[in-house]
């Protein structure tokens, strides 16, 4: 690329991404942070080389046909590009890069956070406190289930999936995944992970869910009304990929019906939860936070930098999404 790179940014980043992109690109920033319309968001790719997107930016087929030709690369500022069609993209010669590693530890956190606030019952026990329904200690009040000895089912252990397991380990959960494809032996030894060919098997096997791979046509409701019947009642699911990959309406009803004991979920089917999972006692909802620590948020900004400034040299950025690969897991 020669002369000023334009850059166009959709959303507020943290202040020194900001500062930096400034610094390095003829940066357009978002400083309302607003989320732009489709027609905006389609003008302020038009005048640009790069368009630094995050997720709930739609970058469908219709967006990449109306934003004409100056557009190169795609910075996406996160790991999950279930927002935009990188094959559109490719095929008007726009590459797509995203931040994938930078956040899988702290992911991690949040998804162990729910594996032990679901079965120990952490909110319900604030929330009695809050409502001055704690009476004094009981031998039987606010009895959750032992995390330890339990069996953690991970679907999808890339990144994020791993971060998991290991921590789940030191929790004295074991651990069994489903793949595509096993994992390399030394880690699968190392994590002492069990594999399951069969995700509709491993479901029935396992004490707690936690689901951890990426949205694609493929694993759109993966978790079907079909198969989290196959889930014990007494299990419990965990969700912090997206929501898409769980028929939330069915998860709802299972729940209430005390057909499963529970979830713990940080992403939705349609945005926030539906009315029947805000209802319910036994999960804990939380507004997609699993990636929101400042470190976190800075250090996708810096690989959102490196990636400009690497294909801006003209050379291959590092995070470049390709096609198939990522969406395996
Ligand atoms: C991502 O990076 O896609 C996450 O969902 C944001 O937390």
């Amino acid at each position: 690329m020669t002369g000023a790179v334009k850059v166009a940014v959709t959303r507020r980043l943290p202040e020194q991404v900001e500062t930096r992109l400034s610094a390095l690109f003829d940066t357009v920033l978002n400083d309302g942070d607003e989320p732009l319309s489709q027609a905006a968001l389609i003008e302020r790719a038009q005048g640009a080389d790069v368009l630094a997107a995050t997720l709930g930016d739609k970058l469908d087929a219709a967006f990449f046909d109306a934003v004409g030709d100056r557009l190169k690369l795609v910075a996406n500022f996160g790991a999950g590009i279930d927002h935009i069609d990188v094959a559109a993209a490719n095929a008007k010669g726009v590459t797509v890069t995203n931040t994938p590693s930078v956040l899988a530890e702290d992911a991690a956190d949040m998804a162990m956070a729910l594996i032990l606030a679901v079965p120990r019952r952490l909110v319900e026990g604030v929330t009695a406190l809050r409502e001055g329904k704690f009476e004094g200690w009981s031998p039987t009040w606010m009895l959750g289930r032992r995390v330890r000895g339990k069996k953690l089912g991970i679907i999808g252990l890339g990144r994020v999936g791993e971060a998991i397991a290991r921590r789940a380990r030191a929790f004295g959960l074991s651990v069994h995944y489903h793949n595509r494809n096993p994992i390399n032996p030394h880690m699968e030894e190392e994590l002492e992970a069990t594999y399951w060919d069969s995700l509709d098997q491993m479901l029935a096997h396992v004490d707690i869910v936690s689901v951890n791979c990426p949205h694609t046509p493929a694993t759109f409701h993966l978790l079907s009304r079909r198969r989290l019947e196959l889930m014990p009642p007494h299990a419990y699911l965990v969700n912090i990929s997206r929501g898409e990959i769980v028929d939330e309406t069915a998860l709802a009803d299972m729940i209430e019906a005390g057909r499963l004991a529970g979830a713990g979920l940080d992403v939705y089917e349609r945005g926030g939860p539906n009315d029947k999972l805000l209802g319910l006692s036994n999960v804990v909802l939380l507004p997609h936070m699993a990636s929101a620590t400042v470190e976190s948020r800075i250090e996708m900004g810096e690989r959102v930098i490196i990636n400009i400034k690497m294909f801006a040299d003209g050379h291959k950025p590092p995070d470049r999404v390709i096609l198939g690969l990522d969406e395996d897991f």
